[in-house]
């Protein structure tokens, strides 16, 4: 029916994603393995684990792509690869397999962002979005705030901001570790801090205020945060009271009459405030300085309950249509590839044979 057939194909970090996608929007194959479960004994990524399993997934999760399609590889009519940014070693696979596939087959071949696939997934699912439009990016990996005027096209997208450290899942994590929470800890400490009070602990805000309006007014940092969560948490472990009761653990995770005895759910309540009021604030103010009317999230931090709760107050308060895609399509996958190659292929010519992961990609 002249729809095109495009192949996505994922590896920027622990998920081997494929997927096919008919036209723009038309989502009919979407296979995800993931090698996250070998990290939780190491607390994170292992950059050489990840590559070798990407080499191990490749083709049987390319394979079961087009099986679930019904398709066969040259019904295929274009190839789209995340070229970055990400782990190199991980993109280098996913990157080679996909040149492979296109060589054999002799289809074009895209390297496309990963980051804008975030966005452009939702589209898969809830329908073409209304541009321009703000993204906002949130997972281990991204914090990245964007305008989109063309999903497709060169300069369509314009980075208005990003972290200029740690990024919002990063900082949940690494928060988790030092409450001693199972890896990744994002997660824990978001179900923690909503049995914490509001303002019973507060943390400062990165880059917030008038001070940084002019300099930095759509950038975030979180590294600040995360340590005087830290210096908090130590500054207790210190105090003799403390570090002599005879249940003194450094498992803050432990309980005492099924209570924490440490206030866990204060210390998370807090630095998760802090956290998403500078997302909140920041994609707000930048959906009042463009006047865009949509806002797209994406990325898996975009399963953070204060995020969601927080955005869909104020964009129900200020008329923004948001848009969230269901959390399988926050996570990385193959799908955001092909949604993102589908529409950069009506408008630029097919990637040279000679290109490479970018491991920090521009837009
Ligand atoms: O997109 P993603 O699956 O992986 C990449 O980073 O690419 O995002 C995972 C990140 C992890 O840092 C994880 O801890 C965090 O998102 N995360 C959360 C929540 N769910 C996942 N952070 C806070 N609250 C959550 N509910
Ligand atoms: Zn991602």
């Amino acid at each position: 029916n002249g729809e095109k057939l495009t192949l996505g194909i994922e590896s920027t970090c622990d998920e081997t994603g494929a997927a096919l996608v008919a036209g723009k929007t038309r989502l009919i194959a979407n296979v995800v393995a993931t090698s996250m479960d070998e990290y939780a004994r190491y607390g994170g990524i292992i950059p050489e684990i990840a590559s070798r399993a990407h080499l191990e997934s490749f083709l049987p999760v390319v394979t079961s792509a087009l099986d679930q399609a019904g398709a066969k590889l040259e019904d295929v009519d274009q190839i789209g690869v995340a070229a970055g940014p990400g782990l190199i070693g991980s993109l280098a696979v996913g990157i080679a397999g996909a040149k492979a596939l296109a060589t054999a087959t002799g289809k074009p071949l895209y390297g496309v962002n990963h980051v804008i696939g975030h966005l452009a997934v939702d589209q898969l699912v809830n329908g073409t979005i209304e541009l321009p439009a703000v993204g906002l990016v949130v997972s281990g990996g991204h914090t990245n705030l964007l305008l989109i005027t063309d999903f497709g096209a060169p300069g369509g997208i314009r980075e208005l901001g990003g972290t200029l450290d740690d990024a919002s899942g990063e900082a949940f994590d690494k928060v988790g570790r030092v409450l001693g929470l199972p890896y990744p800890g994002g997660p824990h400490v978001d179900r923690l801090s909503r049995e914490g009070t509001l303002h019973a602990i507060d943390f400062p805000r990165g880059l917030a205020g008038a001070k940084y309006a002019k300099t930095h007014p759509y950038d975030f940092s979180f590294s600040g945060l995360k340590t005087a969560v830290a210096r908090w948490v130590d500054g207790l472990e210190r105090t003799p009271e403390v570090r002599n009761r005879p249940d003194f653990t450094k498992d803050f995770s432990a309980t005492k009459e099924g209570k924490p005895w440490l206030p866990v759910a204060e210390i998370c309540k807090g630095f998760s405030e802090s956290v998403n009021d500078s997302l909140v604030t920041k994609t707000m103010q930048a959906l009042a300085d463009t006047g865009a009317k949509t806002l797209v999230v994406g990325g898996g931090y975009s399963a953070n309950s204060r995020l969601r709760e927080w955005l869909g107050k104020e964009c129900e308060a200020n008329g923004v249509t948001l848009r969230i895609p269901p959390l399988k399509f926050c996570t990385d996958n193959g799908a955001q590839i092909a949604a993102i190659t589908a529409a950069v292929a009506e408008a630029r010519e097919p990637s040279a044979p000679d290109f490479s992961p970018v491991s920090a990609l521009d837009l």
